[in-house]
């Protein structure tokens, strides 16, 4: 059996048994757009538990779950709405688009990185046409891939479909924040639909314009990038590919921090995180690798960035990206806010410090403002120096907006104790693609013995979609009734199961292995009388092995199974 994929094979295998049907084939089809059928689903949600379980789980994060349509404030914010493009020309003779750095490809190692001017010039010196029709290219320009809507009639407020989960958790920080008691770390997870307008979406999953997301958003210190767990994973071993070369070298956690390969230990740890999620899918570690960004091909937000990689029939391909995203996000949306979205730092013990503080007035004040002079004054002095902006402080006294220039305030310098200061929180993100997760999972595990024509998915149990078939060895005789009250004794939605009574057991065996069930149970005429009344067998999907095991215990076996226990100590 051979670790040779044919995508076709495998998305073939995806669309007969109900993994991942195209979407809209009633109506031809639209390029990068799949519906997750019955099995999909079930898969799916399982990779999504196998992640909460991590995350929620064992470091105790918290989940939100924020809208998918926003305001354009926030990706201008963000910064998407500026630099969320890829580089698009279009045929001058047929219109046909493309996505300008895939048509360059052969000639550069990272078509990515290069400009709309070097891409033009790369058209010419290599004599690229266009493919549909040979026809000339025309000029490079940028294309944004986020989906523009209106949000309410006409086009008062523009809106954009979320490109990514991220933006609803650093719009919700200070509610997040509060919610956390006001401590740092803060991690948060999400996940949900992200959408990007692809400008030619091929390779199946890979690329897709509707997908779905896996996002964790932890907001730490940022002069405190340690992680109280590291100690834990500091001697264990990761396969690396340093932006420093092309050459992938194999070290411990602990050396990349020490070596300065990676930033932090907080990167460090979750590089790690996500290498312990993936294998515990089914990833294969020998075809999983985390590759650092070049500096031109980080994203806008990003300080540092790993993409955990995974060689799938298409190559290496991105599956999840680690980003140190540093500041940007916050201090981003609290300019564009102007909110402040910051954390109080406490000090071991108070400080002498130098502080600006915002001193009003009174003489100025009070001629303007009458009766109400004092209470401004008052507002005006819980003020940061922070608050002001362009030489003007604004503030709100009983609903009624007020803006004050420099008339009426001064910024002063003064010694004071200080319990504390605010800072930013930096943010570590690592963000999991869950369609291309889906995917790679499905290839690794894919195992096909051309001679005898036969198809395994070897899923691991907690991520395949039905975890028991029950048969009837024959539809008759009780046998079907004790295997369908054994069906309903044990399937839920945490344990599917799967009745199955006709066809030989043969073929029965071979429909689950297909769709990776790791374990079947037959009842046979000896569960019904003779020595071996009350028991049925059990079938291990990977070895074929069978055991004969008591009716009654067949709950708790396969809770047992699911939790972890071999086969063999059944
Ligand atoms: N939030 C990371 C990404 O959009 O890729």
């Amino acid at each position: 059996m051979s670790k040779e994929i044919n995508s076709n094979d495998l998305m073939s295998l995806c669309k007969r048994r109900g993994f991942i049907w195209p979407s809209f084939e009633l109506y031809g089809g639209v390029a990068g757009m799949f519906d997750y059928g019955p099995l999909g689903s079930s898969m799916r949600n399982n990779i999504l538990e196998v992640w909460r379980d991590i995350y929620k789980g064992r470091e105790g994060f918290i989940e939100i779950d924020s809208e998918t349509v926003n305001p354009r404030e926030v990706f201008k914010a963000s910064g998407h709405v500026d630099e969320f493009s890829d580089l698009i020309t279009y045929c001058t003779k047929c219109g046909s688009a493309f996505r300008a750095d895939h048509l360059v490809k052969e000639f550069f190692e990272n078509p990515d990185v290069l400009s709309p001017k070097e891409l033009d010039d790369a058209f010419v010196k290599f004599d690229i046409k266009c493919p549909e029709c040979g026809g000339k290219l025309g000029p490079v320009e940028e294309f944004n891939l986020m989906f523009k809507t209106n949000i309410g009639p006409g086009s008062s407020r523009v809106g954009y479909l979320r490109p990514e989960t991220a933006q609803g958790i650093f719009v919700n920080y200070l509610n997040l924040y509060r919610y956390n008691r006001e401590k740092l770390p803060l991690g948060v997870i999400q996940t949900g639909r992200g959408y990007r307008n692809e400008i030619a979406p091929r390779q199946g999953m890979i690329r897709m314009r509707e997908f779905n997301m896996m996002e964790v958003e932890l907001f730490v210190d940022p002069e405190d990038k340690g992680w109280i767990r590291f100690p834990e994973i500091e001697n264990e071993l990761i396969s690396l590919v340093p932006n420093t070369g092309n050459e992938t070298v194999m070290m411990t956690v602990g050396e990349a921090v020490e070596k300065r390969i990676i930033a932090n230990k907080v990167l460090a740890y979750f590089v790690y995180t996500t290498q312990q999620f993936l294998t515990r899918l089914g990833i294969d570690p020998e075809r999983l690798r985390f590759r650092q960004h070049l500096c031109n091909e980080m994203a806008h937000y990003a300080k540092d960035c790993w993409d955990a990689e995974v060689l799938l029939s298409y190559g290496w391909i991105e599956i999840t990206g680690i980003a140190d995203r540093g500041a940007w996000d916050l201090s981003r949306h609290a300019e564009f806010s102007g909110t402040e979205l910051t954390h109080f730092k406490k000090f071991d013990e108070p400080r002498e410090m130098d502080v600006e503080k915002i001193k009003a007035k009174h003489k100025a004040l009070g001629p303007r403002f009458k009766d109400k002079a004092k209470a401004i004054a008052e507002i005006m002095e819980t003020k940061q120096s922070s608050d002001v902006k362009d030489g003007k402080l604004e503030l709100n006294l009983d609903g009624e907006d007020i803006v004050l220039d420099g008339e009426f305030f001064e910024v002063v310098r003064v010694r004071e104790k200080v319990s504390g200061e605010r800072v930013v929180p930096h943010v570590i993100e690592p963000s999991h693609g869950l369609d291309r997760i889906f995917y790679s999972v499905l290839e690794h595990s894919f195992s096909r013995d051309e001679k005898e024509d036969y198809t395994t998915l070897r899923l691991m149990p907690e991520v395949a979609p039905i975890k028991v078939g029950i048969f009837p060895l024959m539809e008759k005789d009780g046998l079907d009734e004790l295997a369908m009250d054994i069906y309903r004794k044990v399937h839920s939605p945490c344990l599917e199961a799967y009745y199955d009574g006709s066809g030989t057991i043969g073929k029965r065996y071979a429909r689950m292995d297909e769709i990776g069930t790791p374990w079947c149970i037959t009842v046979d005429y000896e569960s019904l009388s003779g020595p071996d009344k009350g028991t049925v067998t059990i079938r291990n999907r990977d070895t074929s092995e069978q055991k004969r095991i008591q009716i009654d215990s067949v709950p708790e076996i396969l809770k047992n199974l699911l939790s972890g226990k071999p086969f063999r100590d059944l």
